[in-house]
């Protein structure tokens, strides 16, 4: 009987990721907990309220979980509108609570990985044209600034900012996020300033510490034609895929901003990341579509065969990582898997989704590329943004009223992978039998144990 154990490199990072909004709970100066109280911008008017109750101490028993099944390593995010509730005012006490965290995370083993904005704006600068105004820029330099000089001797390892792309085309293009905007033109100027925002952050973090790593986490999404031979399909498949993947990666090669703005060459962007940090959910078929200019007049959809999460939401699609990591590869950096994961509640899709993921990112480790570290989104339930609390990408199982967590089963896979640094036959087919024939073609499922 083949039995196959793929070992990881030795001192592989094994976390979760997590954000401020999204677990701390108690947020009340920021653009989404503005945008919450908006009916119908959040799905059945959800609220992230107490979120998981980190800010309230929670936090604790969750790194306990962390640690206790075998991570060594956690994504986490600041937020902006704690540290610097009105222009050019800081927080002391903000800044100690988030220094208890991260050596709360420390003394349980759990390197910390820092995002200094995921998402949320404070309101006073969502109130001055958030990221469509180039005045951001130095606002967020100033506080990457007072979050470093805090932080440093205990953070070596920072994101900027989570899914520029993401941020940009759902917030000013899509109108999914706050602030609401159905402009492409702004969406792209929105994304012009991160990379500007970025680069000054990138700067200046490397000015206060030596030896720092800064990257962006940046969101890949696989897009295919749905129809490859209309033409149409292919071009706006092609042309999502290049504004969305490709040219803000890519300005951080050569300087270059590609975006139809006035073409222009951002000033100190070339080089300006030490590692690609890398999300990936899933991939999706594209369709000309001329009523949607806000998404590039594309629609996209999962193939009629897909294995979907249970609101649709993601297709497991295992090869999609595979060309995530190869276009993360051209880079020629170190690559961490900054987020990957699926929502589910019953924890059904969730462990041959896992499987089939880290599989991948085992071949890529397997061919030398350079992988850091793989951060599974998420580690409890949390609240989705747009999506409210319906749906469930936790290791662990959050009841919002009462803060219960219960695990699931995935958590043990999880944990056996990471305590074992690696990914075995036997594992599989203990937590997702039914991915064996595709992750280790050739053998007999049903033949082992
Ligand atoms: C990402 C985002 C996370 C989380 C995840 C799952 O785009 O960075 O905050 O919400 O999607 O939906």
């Amino acid at each position: 009987m083949i039995r196959a154990v793929h070992h990881f490199p030795q001192g592989f990072y094994w976390g979760t990721a997590t954000s401020s909004h999204q677990v701390e709970g108690g947020m009340l100066n920021n653009d989404w907990a503005a945008w919450e109280q908006l009916p119908g911008r959040v799905v059945q008017d959800h609220k992230a309220g107490l979120a998981c109750d980190w800010w309230g101490g929670r936090w604790r028993e969750d790194f306990d979980r962390a640690a206790e099944t075998g991570q060594n390593a956690h994504r986490l995010s600041i937020e902006w509108s704690r540290v610097e509730p009105s222009p050019g005012s800081w927080d002391q006490a903000a800044l100690e609570s988030y220094q208890e965290i991260i050596q709360g995370a420390l003394e349980r083993g759990l390197m910390p990985m820092v995002s200094l904005q995921h998402f949320t704006l404070p309101q006073w600068l969502a109130e001055r044209g958030g990221w469509l105004s180039e005045e951001i820029v130095p606002h967020f330099e100033g506080y990457v600034r007072k979050v470093v000089e805090h932080l440093q001797d205990w953070v070596g390892l920072w994101i900027t900012i989570n899914e520029p792309n993401v941020q940009a085309y759902l917030g000013y293009g899509s109108s999914q996020f706050p602030p609401g905007g159905e402009s492409i033109g702004d969406a792209f100027r929105a994304l012009r300033n991160m990379l500007l925002a970025h680069t000054a952050a990138y700067r200046a973090i490397h000015l206060l510490q030596d030896g720092a790593q800064v990257g962006l986490a940046h969101h890949y999404r696989g897009m295919r034609p749905l129809n490859a031979r209309n033409p149409l399909d292919r071009v706006t498949a092609a042309l999502r895929s290049t504004l969305f993947n490709r040219v803000l990666p890519r300005a951080l090669i050569d300087g270059r901003l590609r975006l139809p703005l006035p073409r222009e060459r951002i000033e100190g962007a070339a080089g300006a990341q030490d590692f690609y940090g890398l999300n990936y959910y899933t991939r999706e078929h594209v369709s000309f579509d001329l009523r949607r200019p806000g998404e590039l007049f594309g629609r996209g959809s999962f193939p009629p065969d897909a294995d979907l999460s249970p609101g649709g939401f993601i297709a497991n699609d295992p090869d999609g990582m595979w060309e995530a990591l190869r276009w993360a590869r051209r880079f020629r950096l170190p690559i961490y898997i900054t987020e990957n994961g699926v929502e589910d509640a019953e924890d059904r899709i969730r462990p041959r989704y896992l499987a089939g993921h880290i599989r991948q990112v085992w071949q890529a480790a397997n061919l030398n590329w350079k992988i850091l570290g793989y951060f599974h989104w998420t580690l409890v339930d949390n609240f989705e943004w747009d999506r409210g609390w319906t749906q469930r990408f936790g290791l662990w199982e959050l009841d919002p009223q009462t803060q219960e967590r219960r695990k699931r089963d995935s958590a043990d896979f999880y944990a056996e992978i990471c305590r074992s640094n690696s990914i075995s036959t036997d594992m599989v087919a203990r937590y997702a039998p039914e991915a064996l024939p595709q992750l280790f073609p050739g053998r007999q499922p049903g033949l082992l144990g």
